[in-house]
């Protein structure tokens, strides 16, 4: 398959180094990362906890890429007005967890913010299908949410595609994004089926690379999984 767009990245901050935090997002603004991705769990939805809108808050503050906040949470209505104050510019919400869909997009929308939506790796994607010309974004999950560092799920890909195929088909615009076990060896698979944007985790904030050398590696690979793209033509 050939697509012209370049795909962005969009590290999140869950397997950062929290004691320095605002430095390894300046790290990856300067090495060229398109959004700041942030997973907030809840102990409830998902086993893990990690943050809320304060820690948000100060990172929105940190830098000057836009904001993304993946709610991994129960009940994610009630804490919109404070992702919102927080200063993402996007939130992307699980369907599991929202019963009213069309309102919670409403709602979203409402605020001024970017609608994101989502599902776990093994809910029926026609889940979404009905709300895809009302969204900004898709977010199609290749691990099951709660932790990073996880293995890409391999049925992913077919799911990435469908919903390529899905977005195509009514000429739209929204993002398609990918995240979970996003690295070297899956982002070409991944851009392949037809992602926009990858949420790339412990690629990108680990212990081996600094997290600009973990960037230009992604960087690096893209431009050579493009390059393969063009010699099929
Ligand atoms: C999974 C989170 C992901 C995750 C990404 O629950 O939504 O954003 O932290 O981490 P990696 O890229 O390490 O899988
Ligand atoms: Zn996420």
């Amino acid at each position: 398959m050939m697509h012209n767009w370049r795909m962005k990245l969009a590290p999140s901050i869950y397997t950062a180094d929290f004691g320095r935090l605002a430095e390894q997002i300046g790290d990856a603004e300067r090495a060229g990362v398109d959004v700041i991705h942030l997973d907030v769990m809840d102990g409830n939805f998902v086993p893990n906890i990690t943050f809320g809108p304060m820690v948000c808050a100060a990172v929105a503050r940190s830098t000057s890429l836009p904001c993304e906040a993946h709610l991994m949470i129960n009940g994610p209505e009630r804490y919109f007005h404070d992702y919102k104050d927080a200063g993402v510019s996007r939130i992307i919400v699980h369907v599991e967890t929202c019963p009213h869909l069309y309102s919670t997009i409403q709602q979203l929308r409402q605020l001024g913010l970017e609608v994101g939506i989502t599902l776990n790796p093994l809910t029926p994607i026609e889940a979404i299908k009905p709300a895809l010309s009302l969204v900004d974004l898709v977010l199609i999950m290749s691990v099951e949410p709660g932790y990073g560092g996880q293995k890409y799920i391999p049925l992913s890909r077919q799911r990435i595609a469908t919903v390529r195929g899905w977005l195509d088909e009514i000429d739209s615009p929204a993002e398609l994004e990918v995240d979970g076990g996003v690295n070297l060896s899956t982002i070409c698979e991944v851009r392949d089926a037809g992602a926009s944007i990858v949420v790339v985790g412990s690629a990108v904030f680990n212990d081996k690379y600094s997290v600009a050398d973990s960037v230009r590696m992604l960087q690096t690979s893209l431009q050579e999984c493009q390059t393969e793209d063009e010699l099929s033509v």
